[in-house]
């Protein structure tokens, strides 16, 4: 049928809304691609702006993510189609298509989509996250560790979603890839 692609394309529209540039703009903040780590997304806001903006841009790119997956399960989509809803959504907010918005690195639209997808897990991961960022201060580190154990905590918790969720975790190292240089030359920067 036509509504899976429809979910799917749907779920990388939702992806793709630059929440942190519509926070930062009416909130009267600086680009947030042009000022600390250039990323567009809730750590990055909460570096050059505060809070408030940070905890904005994270509800609503978490929220996007939930959304996504919850148009796949309120329609009774099988696993497949619901994880490549979460996949879609993640890319859809690392490589928005429209205008020269660049994305960002997926982390809290990750979260959102776990939300729905396996709340259990989401609390490790959460956790996981937590600790590590409160501990260290560097959200760059806490991600990545964050997406390493995706897979096995999914082999374990969500069998039946392991290849969407490490294809994502996959994704999200990989968009880390300056963080991962910068946290090996000791120069990566903190809140
Ligand atoms: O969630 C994004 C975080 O992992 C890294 O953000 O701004 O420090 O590159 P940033």
């Amino acid at each position: 049928s036509l509504l899976e692609p429809a979910l799917i394309s749907l779920a990388y529209l939702l992806g793709s809304v630059p929440t942190a540039l519509l926070v930062c703009n009416s909130m009267g903040i600086a680009d947030p691609r042009q000022q600390g780590s250039g990323n567009p997304g809730a750590t990055n806001v909460l570096r050059i702006g505060n809070p408030v903006a940070a905890a904005l841009t994270f509800l609503g790119d978490s929220g996007k993510g939930a959304l996504a997956v919850s148009l796949a399960i309120i329609t009774d989509q099988p696993p497949g189609i619901t994880g490549l809803c979460a996949l879609a959504a993640v890319l859809g907010h690392l490589f928005p298509m429209f205008g020269a918005y660049r994305g960002g690195k997926g982390i809290a639209t990750f979260f959102g989509c776990m939300l729905l997808l396996s709340w259990p897990l989401l609390l490790i991961q959460l956790s996981c996250w937590l600790i590590l960022a409160g501990t260290t201060r560097i959200a760059s580190l806490a991600s990545v560790v964050m997406a390493l154990i995706t897979p096995l905590l999914a082999w374990w918790l969500t069998p039946e979603l392991l290849s969407p969720l490490a294809l994502i975790a996959l994704l999200l190292i990989a968009r880390h890839r300056l963080n991962l240089l910068r946290l090996f030359q000791g120069q990566e920067s903190r809140f």
